[in-house]
């Protein structure tokens, strides 16, 4: 059964538009991308309004390239999956509606997905071996958590921000020191060219909230404000490319220290709680696409004798390939939904968690 699904996957919740078609085998048989950066940049972050004219102007072009790129067409997709939440409700609506009224034109089922489910289930795409439970890290520029996936609609969510989300503070972190939106690669970039780490955390020493605590939650908020702190006192006045390299690497070392101090406390209650043969720990959102993020779990899995997965780059970033496997995992199970399904806004993996102050618009 699993040879003959082809699953559409529409993704509008930000500033990607993305349309792709995924097998039940997990073949991605074509995954568009179109971003909308030059449209943001000027304003420094995502304007709503201009994200989902965008959508409406893009997404028939790029469902009918990734149907061409398929090589199929619409007789022979098995069924419409489109990001339906959590994100900014003016793009969720154009995808979610398109995929609506594709599933209704051709008679076949419609899926509504959590956005952050396709990043949940992103690893199992790409890895089959990854078998549920695993321990995951989630990283993106709205979301910072730690969750258990125990499948398809099934998650325990162990920790998440207090204030801001990763990659809303690689973000803000990244203006502070004048670089473009979105932050996190620009960091990434300049970081590189620290030409003495162990001096550039001497000058710019940052806290490590919450590091050393119990507990598996995050907090970013001070990071970006002892940036702003060091920005704004500079003994030489102007903020100089040698400063900006300095800052960007301790930033980003600091980053991982964190994250993966809070990962290290899930882990182990991870063992504790599942006790697992090859127990795995997974990282994946926008953020995961960093470098040194991903050495530093990769280290902390090696010490721990944990498995580590981290998917591929280009799938760390908001893409449909992703909704369309979520797509493909949950008609497995026979979820589908109704065309009356409601878009949400805000929509948590796990409704039993306590909801938390800070996760931003994006997911
Ligand atoms: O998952 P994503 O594409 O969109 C959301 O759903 O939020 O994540 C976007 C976030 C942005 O904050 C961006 O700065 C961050 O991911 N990001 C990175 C890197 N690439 C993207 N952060 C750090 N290092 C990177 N290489
Ligand atoms: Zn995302």
């Amino acid at each position: 059964m699993n040879d003959t699904i082809h699953i559409l996957g529409i993704e509008t919740s930000c500033d990607e538009t993305s349309a792709a078609i995924v097998s039940g085998k997990g073949e991605i048989l074509s995954n568009l991308v179109l971003s909308q950066l030059e449209e943001h940049r000027a304003f420094g972050g995502v304007v709503p309004e201009i994200a989902a004219r965008a959508h409406l102007d893009h997404l028939d072009t790029l469902i009918k390239g990734a149907l061409d790129d398929s090589g199929l067409n619409f007789k022979e997709i098995t069924a419409v999956a489109a990001t339906s939440g959590p994100g900014l409700i003016g793009g969720v609506m154009i995808g979610m509606v398109a995929g609506k009224a594709i599933a209704a034109a051709h008679d076949i089922p419609f899926l509504g997905i959590n956005h952050l489910e396709g990043h949940a289930l992103t690893p199992r795409l790409t890895d089959p071996e990854i078998t549920f439970p695993y321990l995951l890290l989630l990283i993106s520029g709205g979301h910072t958590q730690i969750l258990v996936v125990e499948g398809p609609g099934q998650y325990k969510r162990w920790g998440t921000t207090l204030d801001d989300a990763a990659g809303e503070c690689f973000d803000k972190s990244a203006k502070i020191m004048g670089l473009p939106y979105p932050g996190g690669p620009e960091v990434q970039k300049i970081a590189l060219e620290c030409l003495d780490p162990k001096a550039a955390k001497v000058r710019f020493p940052l806290p490590k909230p919450l590091k050393g605590r119990e507990g598996c939650d995050f907090s970013f908020s001070g990071l970006k404000t002892a940036m702003r702190n060091h920005v704004e006192h500079l003994p030489e006045g102007d903020l100089k490319r040698e400063d900006i390299r300095d800052l960007a690497y301790t930033f980003q070392s600091t980053m991982a220290e964190v994250l993966k101090d809070r990962c290290n406390n899930a882990i182990e209650r991870f063992k504790d709680t599942y006790k697992m043969k090859e127990p795995t720990l997974v990282v994946s959102g926008g953020v995961a696409a960093n470098s040194a993020i991903r050495a530093a779990l990769e280290g902390l899995c090696v010490k721990k004798d944990m498995r580590f997965y981290a998917p591929p780059l280009s799938l760390c970033q908001d893409n449909a390939a992703m909704i369309a496997w979520a797509g493909v995992e949950r008609y497995r199970l026979g979820l589908v939904d109704s065309l009356d399904f409601k878009a949400r806004p805000r929509w948590p993996l796990d409704p039993s968690a306590p909801p938390r102050h800070g996760a931003g618009v994006k997911a």
